[in-house]
This record gives C-alpha cells, structure tokens and sequence, in this order.
C-alpha cells in the first residue's frame, strides 16, 4: 500500500499554492494544529479558502494516509467488498475520497458532503483533474448534526475525522444517521488519541446496539480489552513534500500519523470469516524472537513470542508491523 498522496492531488495543491506566500501558510498551518489540538471543531478554525488550503497542505497528506490504511485492512478482512457509491461525510478538502477510489476503484459515484463550502469549494477545484467520479463528485452542503437531514444512500459511509467535531450530546443521533445511509460499509477514522479511542468505543457500542456487525480492527464486538491510561491507536507513515516540511516547520522528510479506526457492516450479507487477532503495539524484536502485543478474538489482550528457532513463522512475523492483523494459526 502507497501512503503518499496520489500525484494527481499533490499537484492539484501544488498548483494551488502557487505565487502563496509560504510564512502565511506556515502560520495558518500552525494555528490549525494548535486549535485541532485544543478541541477546537474546523469550523471555527477555517474560514476561508487559505485556511482550507493550509489544511490539505498539512492534514490531507496524513489524513489521506490514515484512510487509505484503515481501507486496506478492510479489503483483507472483506476481499470481496466491491462498493460503487461513496458518501464522504465530513470530507473537507475531499482526500478521503482519493484514498477511497485508490483502494476500491469501482467507486463509481461520490458524494462529498461538509457543512463548510470553504472546504467543498477547495475539494472540487482539487478533484477537477483528477479520476473521473471524483471530478464528478456530488456536493452536499449540509449540517450532520441537523435531525432531519436526509442522508443519499451509499455501499460505503466514510466519517475520517468528522465525528470528533461533533458534540458529545448529539453524537448518537448523527452516528445512526450515518448508519442509516450506509448500504455496505460504514468506516470511522478518527485521531489516535485517547479521546478519539473513547468515542471510537461510545461509537462501537451504539452501533452494536443497534444491529450493525463489526468488521475491524477489533476480532471480536465484546467490551474493549485495552485498559486506560493505555489506549489503543495504530500509526502510518508518509511522506512530507517540501511545502509540507516548511509548512510543519520540521526537517524529517516523513511523520507518522496516529488514527484509530471502525468499520461497520450490514449483517445478513453472508456470515463474516472468523477475525484474525490485531497487532495493537510496535512489535519488539528481540534475541528470542519477535514480541507482539494482540488483541485477540477471544476478547482478551495478550503478549506473544513468534521465536526465532521457527524460522518459517519467524520470517512471516517479519513483515507484521503495528495495526496488522495476524492470525494465531496462519500467520505463526
Ligand atoms: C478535521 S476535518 C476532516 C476532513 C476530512 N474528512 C479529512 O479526513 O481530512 C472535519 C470535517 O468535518 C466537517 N464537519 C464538522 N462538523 C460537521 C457537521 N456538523 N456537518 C457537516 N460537516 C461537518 C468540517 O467542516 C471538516 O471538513
């Protein structure tokens, strides 16, 4: 799996950037990240085109890489999920969607919808080159937090970084809405914080509640095995272009992006394979042999030992890295 931005997109915002005075993206840039850091929802923090930009210059890159990964996940637990409709719920300037088509390409028709039009503005003018669904796409202004919103139906729901906006009070109620609209799959991204785990949680129950089956990343739907303080999240890596560098203010050439992910699906579309177990740590390697932490179908969380003796297991554990799934039986 590729985590960098397609090059279509990043040179949709390149070009964007053009003739842009870089000291002011830098401290929009930075503005942005100290105000998502403090809670504070998008809207108030982007209110206007430059800030929408500074936000795809800065956030899509990771955002798009946390998405893309949750996706590829879910197409090894669900090889043959095929969906043809999107519904990005919360797109903002729209990189949930490329992550979407580059990993499910028969997406055929997209519907991006944000309440904010600085942000559905940016994410066509984006889109305009590039795959034909997403140059397509639909435009839905509308406020998710609106009770009689009727949401378009979609094979596959994204909520990437939306719900943490929404208010705690109402975040069941927009939660269901979103399931009410999905067909197929409903994916929540969301930071890889503690508060973004929490709500992950609140969000699972609801959503067990109410009849939706769990696909991943957790093996199994029972109460979360991971005890506060720790919390569970997975990273990805990308790579940081050079108006990425100087916008962060960094010298490294990547960062590893936090996110926690869900994924949801309509039962009664077959019974689901039984779920391997999740690598929920780094793995540590070590002279014995590799370390995983797991959290495992049988609803616990336990450290394993693949020993280096057995060499088979041993060079497939090799390749497993923190967030992968890794079947007791198949993979050791
Ligand atoms: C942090 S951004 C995430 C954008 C994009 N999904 C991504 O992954 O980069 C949150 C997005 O959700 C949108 N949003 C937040 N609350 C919303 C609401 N009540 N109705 C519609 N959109 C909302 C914001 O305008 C913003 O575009």
């Amino acid at each position: 799996m590729d985590a960098a931005l397609p090059e279509a997109l990043r040179a949709a915002i390149d070009r964007r950037l053009e003739g842009r005075e870089r000291s002011g993206l830098a401290q929009r840039a930075l503005a942005l990240s100290e105000g998502y850091r403090g809670g504070r929802a998008s809207s108030a923090l982007v209110k206007g085109e430059a800030d929408a930009l500074a936000y795809a210059l800065t956030r899509t890159p990771a955002t798009y890489a946390a998405v893309r990964r949750a996706l590829s996940e879910v197409r090894a637990l669900r090889p043959a999920f095929a969906p043809s409709r999107l519904l990005d719920a919360g797109a903002g300037p729209g990189g949930g969607g490329w992550a979407a088509i580059d990993a499910l390409p028969g997406l055929s028709s997209v519907c991006r919808l944000d309440h904010s039009p600085a942000f559905l503005d940016l994410a066509e003018a984006l889109a305009a080159d590039g795959p034909a669904s997403l140059a397509g796409a639909a435009r839905l202004r509308a406020d998710l937090a609106d009770p009689g919103l009727a949401l378009p139906e979609a094979d596959l729901v994204l909520a990437a970084y939306t719900l943490t906006e929404i208010p705690p009070a109402i975040l069941s109620g927009v939660v269901e809405r979103l399931w009410s609209a999905t067909r197929g799959l409903l994916l929540v991204v969301e930071p890889g914080s503690p508060e973004g785990w929490r709500r992950g949680l609140e969000i699972r129950s609801r959503l067990v509640g109410i009849g939706a089956r769990l696909v991943g990343p957790c093996p199994h739907a029972g109460p979360c095995p991971v005890e506060s303080p720790d919390w569970c999240h997975f990273a990805q890596r990308l790579p940081r272009s050079r108006d990425h560098r100087i916008a962060k203010g960094g010298a490294a050439p990547f960062e590893d992006e936090k996110f926690f992910w869900l994924a949801f699906e309509r039962p009664g579309q077959g019974a689901a394979d039984p779920a391997p177990a999740r690598i929920i740590a780094p793995p540590r390697q070590g002279k014995p042999g590799i370390q995983f932490r797991l959290c495992r179908p049988d609803g616990t969380v336990s450290e394993t030992l693949v020993p280096r003796r057995d060499r088979a297991a041993f060079a497939r554990a090799r390749r497993k890295g923190w967030g992968d799934a890794l079947d007791p039986a198949g993979d050791q």
